[in-house]
């Protein structure tokens, strides 16, 4: 009897684990760092729609804004273990964990955003190769914001001359980190969520990051004057847990990519669209907007001589010089 108890509660147990918590049969929670007036969360409430709409609704995707579940780093990691299931992050950000996904981030490698999503597109199926070994994950399509811009609250960036001495904040990884080093500084890596009160408190300078960031954080309360650097496009993937995508049966699978490659497309346009309001915007709203300095030339050549010494940064030197390959075939 006892025995026969013990059996059917392990099998109730079973049962209410296996039963769905909800109508959908599984649930993907996705997180991202920006608040919910960025590009970066309208591509995400697109993509919500497009995954419940190709999967009959037997995906719910719950959307967490502002880094709720934690930095975009910590997020990553939890993906690896399939404890969060997707993320839509800065590419800079993913480097650390998976440098493939860094010659996304090479600088200079793109003149115009057409160029960036061409070169994105064509990357996604070889990286898919590669970031599941490397960070437990797969990406979907990548989002793009369009070339990150430097901001500061000091004076007007016109030349690395003026660039020199100022406190500048980058993401954590080393190719932002090298890039501005080899403008004479020495950036300060910081976690996304921890810049806007470092830039209030003046623990930092300044930060680079799109036009429409620059509206969606307010940064024009803390900051006056920006400079087009065009040294990076903003691009970031939305990640898929690999551990949650290989759970899925294949048809719910095609769902995601499907979902994931429409969202991007989405979102770019919604980005073309705000980067031009957000610059006029911010004009109204005082910031000084300088264009890019007129020394561009010496930021490149010394940005663009570092190439082969990122090499072991993101993925190695085969990988750099077949990803580059796939790069220039697809912007040709
Ligand atoms: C960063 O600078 O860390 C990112 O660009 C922030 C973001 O994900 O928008």
């Amino acid at each position: 009897m006892k025995q026969l108890m013990k059996t059917l509660a392990t099998a109730a147990l079973a049962v209410s684990v296996a039963l769905p918590m909800a109508a959908a049969d599984y649930t993907m929670r996705l997180s991202h760092g920006d608040n919910e007036n960025n590009p970066t969360h309208k591509g995400a409430l697109k993509f919500e729609e497009l995954v419940e709409k190709y999967s009959d609704g037997r995906i719910d995707v719950q959307i967490f804004p502002s880094n709720q579940l934690g930095s975009e780093q910590e997020v990553a990691q939890a993906l690896r273990m399939g404890s969060i299931e997707s993320e839509i992050l800065y590419t800079g950000n993913l480097v650390p964990l998976a440098p493939s996904v860094g010659v996304m981030m090479l600088p200079y490698a793109f003149t115009s955003n057409e160029e960036a999503h061409a070169a994105m597109d064509a990357l996604t199926g070889p990286l898919n190769e590669r970031l599941p070994k490397e960070a437990g994950v797969r990406a979907l399509g990548f989002f793009e914001k369009g070339f990150r811009v430097l901001t500061n609250g000091e004076r007007e960036v016109n030349s690395l001359e003026d660039l020199q001495g100022l406190k500048i904040r980058v993401s954590k990884n080393n190719i932002a980190i090298e890039t501005f080093k080899s403008w004479g500084l020495d950036p300060i890596p910081m976690a996304w969520s921890e810049v806007f009160p470092a830039l209030q408190q003046g623990v930092i300078d300044g930060q680079e990051n799109p036009y429409t960031t620059a509206i969606s954080s307010k940064f024009y309360e803390v900051q006056k004057y920006i400079t087009e650097v065009h040294y990076l496009i903003w691009s970031g993937p939305i990640i898929v847990s690999e551990r949650f995508y290989q759970g899925l049966p294949e048809d719910l699978q095609e769902a995601l990519d499907k979902a994931g490659r429409e969202a991007a497309d989405y979102e770019r346009a919604v980005s073309a669209e705000e980067t031009e309001a957000a610059k006029k915007e911010l004009v109204e709203l005082g910031m000084v907007l300088t264009g890019a300095p007129v020394d561009e030339e010496k930021w490149q050549s010394a940005a663009k001589a570092l190439w082969p010494q990122f090499a072991p940064d993101i993925g190695g030197a085969e990988w750099l010089e077949e990803a580059t390959q796939i790069m220039n075939d697809a912007i040709a």
